[in-house]
């Protein structure tokens, strides 16, 4: 509510474009996808994975929103909320938006105080994984 008023109030002043940008960012924005090919899930993210993500989103020890990113299958099975991948289309894969911080900001992956954000080089290369078919 605060958060509604304070827009309304900024759209009066003219600074609603600065409120917004602040808050959530078009899909224009994600970064590109790598021009790597043959990106596989075992050979390049992985490892990006293992380093930012399971420390809470492990198979074996009850993920957060029952979402396994340590192994290809648990990841293309999705979440408790259904896939976080099509692949094909990376721009509309909830995990790329998730890691890209795009959209609801409640969603925005890593969490947690000390989750340092990807890189755009990494958002990239998920990207081209999921373009390239997930595999
Ligand atoms: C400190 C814990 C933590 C870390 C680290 C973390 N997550 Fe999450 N993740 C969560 C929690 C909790 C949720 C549940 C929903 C929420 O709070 O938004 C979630 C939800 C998600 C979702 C959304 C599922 C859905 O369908 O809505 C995706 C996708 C996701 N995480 C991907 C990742 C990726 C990729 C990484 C690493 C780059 C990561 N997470 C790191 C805690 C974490």
């Amino acid at each position: 509510m605060i958060k509604f008023i304070a827009i309304t109030l900024a759209a009066t002043f003219g600074l609603a474009v600065a409120v917004s940008a602040a808050d959530t960012k078009p899909v224009a924005t994600l970064p590109p996808p790598s021009t790597n090919t043959n990106v596989t899930y075992a050979t390049d993210i992985k490892p990006i994975f293992d380093a930012n993500c399971l420390k809470c989103h492990t198979g074996d020890k009850k993920p957060k929103a029952n979402l396994a990113l340590d192994s290809l299958a648990g990841v293309l099975k999705g979440s408790k909320d259904g896939k976080v991948v099509i692949p094909g289309d990376s721009a509309k894969s909830v995990l790329v938006l998730a890691v890209a911080h795009v959209g609801n900001p409640d969603g925005f992956m890593p969490k947690g105080k000390d989750a340092k954000p990807l890189t755009a080089d990494q958002v990239g290369l998920i990207r081209a994984w999921i373009d390239q078919g997930a595999k």
